[in-house]
């Protein structure tokens, strides 16, 4: 199945042959031929973001410190290539600054996911807003999960386009997209039909669904008319 390179979004680069959220795996999204990269956004205890998506280390990383704890010179010392196998060893948890500088080099776009671990919400935008002072925002989207943060964004840098992440699309979504004036409904695949799509396009805004792996899935999803796919896998699809 062959699919237009606009609708294919990497997760965490291509994550599913590539450690996530590291150079590695968003030069073989680009290899692949994807128009866009979602990452993870994490904030560090300097104001610095870094691409990262869990709490604390441990899954792809080894040790147990939580993110909000660690400094940039801390992160840069961090290993997170060997969790998916010897050859991937020394692979560097990548900062945002350096990925905005690589995607300058690129035709990419990037959705920015910002994670937020803790009560972090103001602090985050604020570094999200100092982050993307003076680049190129028509390939930048920011989403997130926290309504509350993506609220603070909007105060502070609002020609940032917003996009909520939800499993499922809430019972108030028409008042939340605007309320936080959105461009895109971030949603689990699974809640996903096509009533719902031309419902949420019918009120101006895009479907971008995660993260859809299987061939069964991805021809579903097609059908539904949905915008973006989010993939661990964009070479299957292009
Ligand atoms: O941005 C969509 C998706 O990445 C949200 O979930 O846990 O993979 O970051 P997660
Ligand atoms: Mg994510």
């Amino acid at each position: 199945m062959k699919i237009d390179r606009d609708r294919i979004q990497a997760h965490r680069g291509a994550s599913g042959l590539f450690p996530e959220n590291t150079l590695l795996a968003f030069r073989a999204a680009q290899k692949a031929g994807v128009a866009s990269i979602e990452t993870d956004l994490s904030l560090l205890a300097d104001g610095a973001l870094a691409i990262f998506h869990d709490a604390a280390l441990g899954r792809t990383v080894a040790g147990s410190t939580a993110i909000s704890e660690l400094k940039t010179d801390e992160m840069a010392r961090l290993d997170a290539g060997s969790w998916r196998g010897a050859a991937h060893a020394g692979a560097p948890v990548p900062l945002m600054r350096d990925i905005l500088d690589w995607q300058e080099t690129t035709d990419l776009a990037f959705n920015w996911e910002m994670k937020i671990h803790g009560d972090e919400q103001e602090r985050a935008a604020a570094a999200l807003a100092g982050h993307l002072t003076g680049r190129d925002l028509t390939r930048s989207l920011v989403s997130s999960f926290d309504a509350g943060f993506l609220n603070e964004i909007m105060s502070i840098f609002p020609a940032l386009p917003r996009a909520l992440i939800c499993d499922e699309l809430p019972a108030d979504w028409e008042r939340i997209g605007r309320d936080l004036d959105l461009t895109a409904f971030h949603l689990h695949h699974v809640v996903v039909t096509g009533a719902l799509v031309q419902a949420v396009h019918d009120a101006g805004y895009m479907v971008r669904v995660y993260t859809v792996n299987e061939q069964a899935d991805m021809t579903r999803m097609i059908e539904t008319g949905v915008d973006v796919i989010i993939t661990d896998y964009p070479e299957r699809w292009l």
